[in-house]
């Protein structure tokens, strides 16, 4: 039975799983190894968790259970060797999640399961970092984690139905409705979102319109919840970048990032997290001029 899980990585995703986690009664321990990233999902959460009873989503109670069950650390080794889950919320790069699977197979219990939130590659890959594939899966959490109501679990190749399942009621109790399926670079979801994506910044590249303009056109025309550039500023627009690098090479030439995307990582406008993406967060949401 699982109690204890930690999540690896206290960036965009892992605060918010981190959250889901508590809310859904487990002890969780989030894990990073920049400081300030621990402190600002501290933060973070703080707020979530204000919200939630300010816009009765949660009551006072339910908060403070959560919150207590709720720790921080800049290590591993110690969280891990309790754990009967560990979710990694990496960076989208084999060569980090290699480091981390490496880690967490060193400390944590024979019977502890992994997880990887990967949005693109595959789990049989990074369950080959580690020593138990069968034990091995993917859970697909979306951002933001404590508004979205899906996990995309996708097994691997030796993933065993136990871990399914196991995985499926640990998601369940996060509150999340669930699909399971049978893994292929970019799952179902990032398959479709980063074509979207992509395609919105060539469209931008072109000169077809403003940001606010395709967007608006895409939400209303199309009735997206959210534009492409609105969303991809949420996403990262780096994490969107690592997809698809990854789906261009494994799925060829359809899913090249757009070179303004590249663009735009490499002036560090990543989007939310650094203030500003496409549109620029510091004076409200306004269009940054290309
Ligand atoms: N951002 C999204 O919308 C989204 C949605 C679904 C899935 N994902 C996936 O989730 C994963 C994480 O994405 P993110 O957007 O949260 O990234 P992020 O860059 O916001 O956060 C990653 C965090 O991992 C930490 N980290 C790096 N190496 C570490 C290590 N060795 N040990 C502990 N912590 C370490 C970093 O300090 C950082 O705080 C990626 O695989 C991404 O593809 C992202």
């Amino acid at each position: 039975m699982i109690q204890r899980i930690v999540v690896v990585g206290s960036g965009v995703m892992g605060r918010g799983i981190a959250y889901v986690g508590a809310l859904g009664g487990y002890s969780v321990t989030l894990v990073d190894i920049n400081e300030t990233a621990l402190h600002n999902a501290k933060s973070e959460i703080k707020a979530i968790f204000e919200k939630g009873i300010m816009y009765g989503k949660i009551t006072a109670d339910a908060a403070d259970n959560a919150r207590q069950k709720l720790t921080y650390d800049k290590t591993i080794a110690e969280a891990a060797g309790k754990a009967d889950l560990i979710i990694e919320a990496v960076p989208e790069l084999a060569a980090i999640k290699q480091q981390v699977f490496e880690e967490i197979e060193q400390y944590a219990p024979k019977n502890c399961y992994f997880a990887t939130n990967t949005s693109t590659m595959s789990p049989t890959e990074i369950a080959s970092f580690g020593k138990r594939p069968d034990k091995t899966i993917a859970m697909h959490f979306f951002n933001p984690v404590h508004k979205m109501p899906l996990v995309e679990i996708v097994r691997g190749l030796e993933t065993s139905d136990e871990t399914v399942e196991i995985i499926r009621e640990v998601a369940v109790k996060m509150g999340k409705e669930t699909v399971v399926i049978n893994e292929f670079p970019g799952f179902v979801t990032s398959r479709i979102s980063a074509l979207v994506g992509n395609e919105a910044f060539f469209m931008l590249q072109e000169g077809l319109g403003t940001p606010e303009e395709i967007d608006k056109a895409i939400k209303l025309g199309l009735n997206y919840p959210m534009g492409p550039f609105e969303l991809g500023d949420l996403v990262g627009l780096d994490t969107r970048l690592n997809n698809l690098k990854y789906l261009h090479e494994k799925l060829g030439e359809k899913y090249r990032p757009a070179p303004l995307l590249e663009q735009y990582v490499k002036a560090g406008r990543l989007g939310r997290k650094t203030g500003k993406g496409v549109y620029d967060y510091t004076v409200g949401k306004e269009l940054v001029e290309k």
